[in-house]
């Protein structure tokens, strides 16, 4: 193998800068020559693609987004499309691919290199945590500590004006940000689509929480499980307390990517490159602390299991 290529594509992540740093440095320092791809799999099938040196990725491991650009390719869940990707990589003599993204990003290398029998390497990419055969993905530490920050200043208001506040972060599907927020800032309870909940009880608990003396409630909701302004509203009829919802949307995803992401992303790069050079369709991943490749047909088979212990121990803890 002499020629790879990599892409990011889907919703950014912090961390992913990092990422293709480690790829591109790591990749030349194994003697490939290595492409970047504009745009996801948009740029593939485009014929977007420029060879990256070593300086291409300077002064881009501290910084959240994607140099690369991403998007959510439509033309690529098309036959001709993964034609016309699988040429335009075939005319450069690139032979291995590598994709930083969450689930939809890799079922469409799975495809992809199904039918074209092509080395493909994933790099979990997404601030959601969402996929279950890796601990943790690139940036969702990043936005955990973004959403800790305004949870913060959050509580210095509700609590000066005897306040409940609703606070709805992202995830998609995935309760995992809401509840790794939610017990490291102290959150009143935690909404997550894994688990089902009571309004009529959530209301009880708020008016028992004032009853002793709690002077703040702080109600962490994942966007899968509701919206945070209708909950805010049914609150505030039943328990007559004060309430304000805040939706926190894309300020989730960028910033200057934490220590975890950035190692993540150096660790995650240089395997992605050794997955390639041994001619493999794998994914990399964390567990334990330790990097661990997969299969990436495995990979997209397992089912995410959600923490009950993690949430549970935070219901106990906020009583
Ligand atoms: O997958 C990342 C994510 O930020 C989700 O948490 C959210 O549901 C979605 O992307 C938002 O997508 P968009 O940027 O297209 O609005």
């Amino acid at each position: 193998m002499k020629n790879v290529a990599i892409l990011t594509s889907g919703g950014d992540a912090p961390g992913m800068n990092a990422a293709i740093r480690a790829f591109v440095r790591y990749a030349i320092y194994k003697e490939l020559n290595v492409f970047g791809v504009e745009r996801g799999y948009d740029g593939l099938i485009n014929d977007k693609m420029t060879e990256m040196d070593r300086r291409s990725v300077s002064d881009i491991l501290q910084r959240g987004g994607t140099i690369l650009k991403t998007a959510r390719s439509e033309e690529f869940l098309t036959v001709e499309g993964q034609k016309k990707a699988y040429e335009n990589l075939k005319k450069r003599g690139i032979e291995g691919l590598c994709v930083i993204g969450g689930d939809g990003t890799f079922t469409g290398a799975k495809v992809f290199s199904e039918k074209f029998d092509f080395p493909v390497a994933g790099i979990p990419g997404t601030i959601d945590n969402d996929l279950a055969y890796t601990q943790y993905t690139l940036g969702f530490d990043t936005a955990v500590n973004t959403v800790l920050d305004a949870v913060n200043k959050l509580r210095d208001t509700m609590t000066s004006h005897d306040r409940v506040c609703i606070v709805e972060v992202m995830g998609r599907r995935c309760g995992d940000i809401a509840l790794y927020a939610g017990v490291a800032g102290g959150a009143e309870a935690i909404l997550v689509p894994e688990i089902e909940y009571d309004v009529q009880k959530l209301a009880s608990n708020i008016v028992e929480n004032y009853k002793k003396g709690k002077t703040s409630d702080i109600i962490m909701i994942a966007e899968g499980a509701g919206k945070a302004e209708e909950l805010s509203l049914v609150l505030k009829a039943l328990t007559k307390i004060s309430t304000r919802s805040i939706v926190l949307g894309h300020i989730q995803r960028g910033g200057s990517p934490t220590l975890q992401d950035r190692l993540l992303g150096a660790k995650f790069g240089v395997k992605a490159v050794d997955i390639l050079l041994e001619g493999k369709r794998a994914l990399v991943g964390v567990d334990d602390n330790t990097i661990i490749t997969i299969d990436i047909d495995r990979a997209l088979a397992m089912k995410k299991a959600f923490d009950k212990e993690l949430y549970e121990t935070a219901r106990i803890l906020a009583m």
